[in-house]
């Protein structure tokens, strides 16, 4: 099946708005300590590095990533996480903020939580830029949430579908040929 740009969902403008609040809340909940912001690729790399400059100086940020793969290059969940790329350093005993494209039906970021956990950090808080919530299969705890929106598929600002429209600066719906 082919698909093509739709309609856009969120312009430019209000994703640096909402990515500027969500940067000083954090600088805020952080002020004066140290924060591993993890990145999962590929879907967070545009949001988390406007995300990380809304962040005041006075957090002490450093950057890991990690990859996983759950959906293969289709819409459809396959309900499996596979590590692809782990972290590059070790958490414990850190404050860690696992930063996401979007929250769909829940499953990535619940496991990427629980296996956080494991190797006991000080503490793990989830940043999504999107959230679906009426896909939600299990439940997460989004404690920085960007916009909730609509049970659609969205590309864009690091969205893709098949690998595809990652680099469009702004979110659209896409629609089939
Ligand atoms: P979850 O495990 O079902 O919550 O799925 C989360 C992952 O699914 C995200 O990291 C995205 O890669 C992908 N995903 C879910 N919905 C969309 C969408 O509308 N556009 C692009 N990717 C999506
Ligand atoms: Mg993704």
């Amino acid at each position: 099946m082919e698909y093509q740009i739709s309609a856009i969902l969120l312009s430019q403008e209000e994703l640096a708005a909402r990515v500027r609040e969500i940067g000083e809340t954090i600088g805020r909940d952080y002020a004066g300590k140290e924060l591993v912001v993890v990145g999962i690729l590929k879907g967070a790399v545009i949001f988390l590095s406007d995300l990380v400059r809304a962040v005041p100086a006075d957090v002490n940020i450093t950057l890991d990533f990690m990859a996983v793969s759950s959906y293969g290059d289709s819409t459809k969940t396959s309900g499996i996480v596979r590590i692809v790329k782990d972290l590059d350093g070790s958490i414990k005993d850190k404050d860690v903020l696992l930063v996401e494209d979007i929250v769909d039906t829940g499953l990535t970021l619940s496991y990427l939580v629980k296996m956080m956990r494991e190797r006991q950090p000080k503490s793990v808080r989830v940043c999504a830029l999107l959230d679906k919530e009426e896909r939600r299969k299990v439940h997460v705890d989004v404690d920085y949430r960007g916009f909730p929106i609509p049970d659609e598929f969205v590309v864009g600002y690091g969205l893709d579908y098949g690998g595809r429209w990652r680099h469009l600066p702004a979110i659209y719906t896409i629609e089939q040929k």
